[in-house]
């Protein structure tokens, strides 16, 4: 470790979570090191606008890297002889939280913990008021939520350095998750100890390890505390100046496509084209839809008649809970029928039986390289509550039913809180409800005062509440009219009117 640095920096570390590859991981799992001075490295960005933390690049443009995902659960720990390291990079792995290990300033030499032998470190636990130096910067954090805190047992305690970095840090508010390693000692009243130097914390019960406790133990430990990934707080909301959002599985989506239920093969086919062709380049089907085929029809023939390449588009599928039983045999399914390499988003259609082992096989086809981002339709508080901590990769999207009628107003910002985009399905009411929806007085009068259609000024509401759509649309005139959004904004006053259409009226049943 260089402690002379001290610009904090971000470590990529998939290469060796995927060579491990006992555990699924999608290609966005990456933890980052706070600590001063540690690897100068960079997250690099490919053609495809996706983020590949395992590529290791210094003097990395700051425009070009993933945003921090700093935002939720930091693991501090000092680990003198190394056992207590390895664990501490495999909690923030889990959870892509960001690491710090404390390091004294007068580092500890071999002989200052040769114990029983009144060394530094004996001398050290045996004084009360013993407080060592922590060398360079501490963290800020008041960015976290949780702080996992590791250390070595040294006599039956925690090494003094402990209590400098807890009385020198506030954790008021903060959850702490002590853990520890030792020779044979138990956790003992090493952690009830600490609980008095950081008032104001929520201390959950520690627990030790052994040495050379492997990557899943600490992982199924990890899961049972409940925390959840630390989300990147800059994706999941719709940008309207790029006209897209970043995912945070470091890919970019456009804001705006098209939805295809219910067009035909022939239709789908034409749609999608005209889409491509007006510069739309957002596709969502499913395998419910029974028009994978054609959607993947109409993107080749895209991209051979208008020289779109494939990175471009962004084609969304599902897999539907009849699926769940076998999810590789539906994912490959998907892959064939679609034909476009890969997939660029891969829903789960609604919750159903299964349907946490579904998503973990799509983590390993995502890992393979074969999904980019996953997601979830039909997900909303309580099931993603139940969800989210049973998957290591956080979804990068949910698609719900929005529109004035139905707005889940505390569903959206309750997701995007955590990262995650928004997709809206039935934009326009969907197919039986768009005239009252197009026709509703407020909607029509906004329009009339920019001089757009009623189904523009709803597409726009969304965008403006970081949503992203996907009207439905056999019809190339439409299509073209829902990509042009960019022209107007609505007011505050005309956001808050269309908010207060809002009946809570479902227009489907799930
Ligand atoms: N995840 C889920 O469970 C779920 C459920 C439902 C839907 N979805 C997705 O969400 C997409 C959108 O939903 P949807 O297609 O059912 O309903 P929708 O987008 O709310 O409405 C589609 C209807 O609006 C009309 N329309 C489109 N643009 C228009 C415009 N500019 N002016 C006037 N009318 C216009 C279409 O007619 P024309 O064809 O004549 O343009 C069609 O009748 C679906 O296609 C599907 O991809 C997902
Ligand atoms: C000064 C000192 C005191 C220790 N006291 C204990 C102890 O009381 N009980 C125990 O089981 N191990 C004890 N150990 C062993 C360490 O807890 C154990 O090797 C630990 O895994 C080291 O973690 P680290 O490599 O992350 O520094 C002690 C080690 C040192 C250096």
């Amino acid at each position: 470790m260089n402690s002379e640095k001290s610009s904090y920096k971000i470590k990529g570390v998939l290469a060796a979570l995927l060579a491990a590859a006992l555990i699924p991981l999608a290609a966005c799992a990456v933890a980052h090191d706070v600590t001063p001075g540690s690897t100068d490295t960079a997250d690099a960005t490919d053609d495809a606008g996706r983020t590949d933390h395992a590529a290791e690049k210094t003097d990395t443009p700051a425009a070009t890297r993933a945003p921090s995902t700093s935002g939720g659960v930091l693991v501090v720990y000092f680990s003198r002889t190394g056992h207590t390291k390895p664990l501490a990079e495999y909690i923030a792995d889990e959870l892509d939280a960001d690491l710090y290990e404390i390091n004294a300033k007068v580092p500890y030499t071999d002989d200052d913990i040769r114990y029983y032998t009144d060394c530094r470190a004996d001398r050290e636990q045996n004084d009360p008021d013993a407080r060592p130096e922590i060398a360079g910067e501490l963290p800020d954090v008041s960015a976290y939520d949780t702080v996992f805190l590791g250390y070595p047992i040294w006599h039956g305690q925690a090494p003094k350095i402990i209590y400098t970095y807890l009385e020198s840090t506030g954790l008021s508010g903060k959850t702490v998750i002590p853990f520890c390693t030792s020779a044979s000692s138990p956790i003992g009243s090493s952690a009830s100890d600490l609980h008095a130097l950081a008032p104001g914390a929520v201390w959950n019960e520690g627990r030790h390890f052994a040495i050379g406790t492997s990557r899943e133990v600490i992982a199924e430990w990890v899961r049972s505390t409940g925390v959840v990934k630390n989300i990147n707080v800059n994706t999941g909301t719709v940008d309207i100046g790029t006209r897209s959002v970043l995912l945070n599985s470091g890919y970019t989506m456009p804001a705006m496509g098209l939805g295809t239920y219910s067009l035909d093969h022939d239709t789908c086919v034409r749609s999608v084209t005209a889409l491509l062709q007006n510069g739309g380049r957002l596709i969502d089907t499913a395998y419910m839809y029974g028009n994978e085929e054609a959607v993947g029809e109409g993107v080749r023939k895209a991209m051979k008649e208008y020289g779109i390449p494939r990175e471009e588009i962004f084609v969304i599928t599902k897999i539907y809970p009849s699926q769940f039983g076998d999810p590789a045999a539906a994912i490959d399914a998907a892959l064939e029928k679609l034909d476009i390499g890969y997939i660029d988003m891969m829903l789960l259609h609604h919750p159903g039986a299964g349907d946490v082992n579904a998503y973990r096989v799509m983590e390993q086809y995502a890992a393979a390289g074969k999904i980019h981002s996953l997601g979830l339709s039909n997900w909303y508080v309580s099931e993603l509550t139940e969800f989210l901590p049973q998957v290591t990769v956080t979804p990068a999207l949910v698609q719900n039913e929005i529109h004035p009628y139905y707005q889940e107003r505390d569903v959206v910002p309750f997701i995007q809180s955590k990262g995650i985009a928004v997709q809206g399905w039935y934009p326009l009411g969907g197919r039986g409800h768009t005239a009252e929806l197009l026709g509703d007085a407020t909607i029509k009068a906004i329009a009339e005062a920019h001089g757009v259609s009623s189904a523009q000024v709803i597409l726009r509401w969304n965008l403006q509440r970081g949503i992203v759509v996907i009207p439905g649309s056999g019809n190339p005139d439409h299509i073209k009219e829902n990509l042009d959004l960019f022209g107007f904004e609505l007011t505050a006053d005309e956001m808050n009117r269309i908010a207060a259409l809002d009946r809570n009226e479902k227009h489907d049943w799930y």
